[in-house]
């Protein structure tokens, strides 16, 4: 098969076949078609869309470009998460060790940071020593030992979605549902586990910016996943502005390690208890996930989840650890009033310009910078009261990233509801 040809057959907006769509899922996860013709694949793709049934043979063709992961023998039920990107979203690192910690089995295969939004691998990775490429085997026996292991896209375990994950984040090619819904849900299928919670995202800071487009996502995961046999719940929740209070790849670590300590509540701690009763439900367990929380369980999963992957459990003693040089606060100036939007996407569009995502393949990226969102949507702001603090490798770009940020939120003179996390 020619390359060339399936790249002009989906420019000129026709229907690929299975056959296709797998020979672009090998090329992908084997290297024997190159970026640049993967990426024009990929635009085509994002320009002229592709039908349910090309979505579900991508979506396997993806799946099998690896091995997946064969759980018999675990402690079931067996389940995975994942969410469709968030700004702040590290929901992942508090809700793995609380459903482990009210007795799943958690399986999962996470990505970096992608366009505006984060990464689950990239936050871990800030975790001195944590490995994040485990085998199949590797997975398996730690999930049989502390009930929880992620890795990961390694050249075993969705190969495809590694390359074509990385293209999408540097060719703007992110926000297009087939592809969303393929990258996914080829993890999911990989991963081994039979039970999916889905957290779609909506809003500025999310890749379904309306409520109508993020319920076309919601079923058509629910859709190509159930078909492939898996048992899917999905949440739809809010992302207009950024999830907690921090967004940067060790800042948030330490958020979530502080959730897990129980010493921060609100829309985040909130968000992850949805998620994690919605999960349970799913499975037919019956536990509560906020005392998992409030007893100290899920905080000493996650030790034995970090310890298990190499990473320094010094991360629970102190936050001083991956600090950046130069912290920055932005100031309200103008006259009081209620905090009406706060723009996630300019948050976390300006991560990226301080370090912490990527802008090429490949790019190194700084774990230390950040920004902390020190407001919420419904909060009522005096005169010159702090609304972001901006972690920063150096005091220039700690200083054009204040400036933009000023443009970011709104006031409004009459009170503001605060918003709800959960949409549906
Ligand atoms: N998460 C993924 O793994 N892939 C996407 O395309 C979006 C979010």
């Amino acid at each position: 098969m020619n390359p060339i040809s399936i790249i002009t057959k989906k420019r000129d907006q026709q229907v690929l076949t299975a056959e296709e769509l797998a020979f672009i899922a090998q090329g992908a996860a084997t290297g024997t078609i190159p970026d640049y013709q993967l990426a024009a694949w990929l635009m085509a793709v994002y320009i002229n869309g592709l039908t349910d049934q090309e979505t579900a043979d991508l979506t396997r063709a993806m799946a099998e470009s690896g091995d997946r992961v064969d759980l018999t023998g675990l402690p079931t039920p067996w389940a995975d998460k994942h969410s469709t990107g968030g700004v702040g979203d590290k929901t992942t690192i508090v809700l793995l060790p609380i459903l482990a910690a009210c007795g799943l089995t958690v399986i999962k295969m996470s990505g970096p940071g992608l366009g505006k939004t984060g990464g689950t691998i990239d936050k871990l990775a800030s975790i001195p020593g944590f490995r994040t490429d485990l085998t199949p085997e590797q997975m398996k026996a730690q999930a049989n030992h502390i009930g929880i292991a992620l890795t990961g896209q390694t050249p075993s375990l969705a190969p495809a979605d590694k390359t074509l994950y990385a293209l999408r984040d540097v060719t703007g090619t992110v926000p297009c549902l087939p592809l969303i819904v393929s990258s996914i849900l080829s993890k999911k299928i990989a991963g081994g586990a039979d039970h999916v919670t889905l957290d779609v995202k909506c809003g500025s800071g999310a890749f379904m910016e309306t409520p109508a487009e993020a319920h076309r996502l919601a079923d058509a995961l629910t859709k190509v996943g159930t078909a492939a046999g898996l048992k899917i719940r999905t949440a739809v929740t809010d992302m207009d502005q950024p999830l907690g209070r921090t967004a940067g790849n060790a800042l948030e670590i330490k958020e979530a390690i502080r959730i897990l300590q129980g010493q921060e509540t609100g829309r985040f701690r909130d968000l992850c208890i949805h998620l994690a009763q919605i999960t349970l439900e799913n499975c037919g367990i019956l536990a509560d996930p906020a005392f998992a929380i409030d007893s100290g369980v899920a905080l000493m999963k996650m030790r034995q989840w970090v310890t298990a992957q190499g990473g320094s459990t010094e991360i629970f003693d102190h936050e001083e650890w991956q600090s950046a040089p130069h912290i920055h606060e932005v100031l309200h100036l103008d006259e009081p009033g209620w905090i009406k939007s706060i723009d996630a996407e300019t948050v976390g569009l300006q991560i990226v310009e301080l370090g912490g995502g990527r802008k090429a393949k490949g790019d190194p990226i700084d774990y230390t910078v950040g920004i902390e969102t020190l407001v919420q949507i419904g909060d009522h702001i005096p005169t010159n009261q702090p609304l972001f603090r901006i972690h920063a490798a150096t005091q220039e770009s700690a200083e054009a990233t204040s400036k933009t940020l000023l443009t970011a939120y709104k006031i409004s003179h009459e009170k503001v509801e605060p918003r709800n996390v959960i949409i549906q």
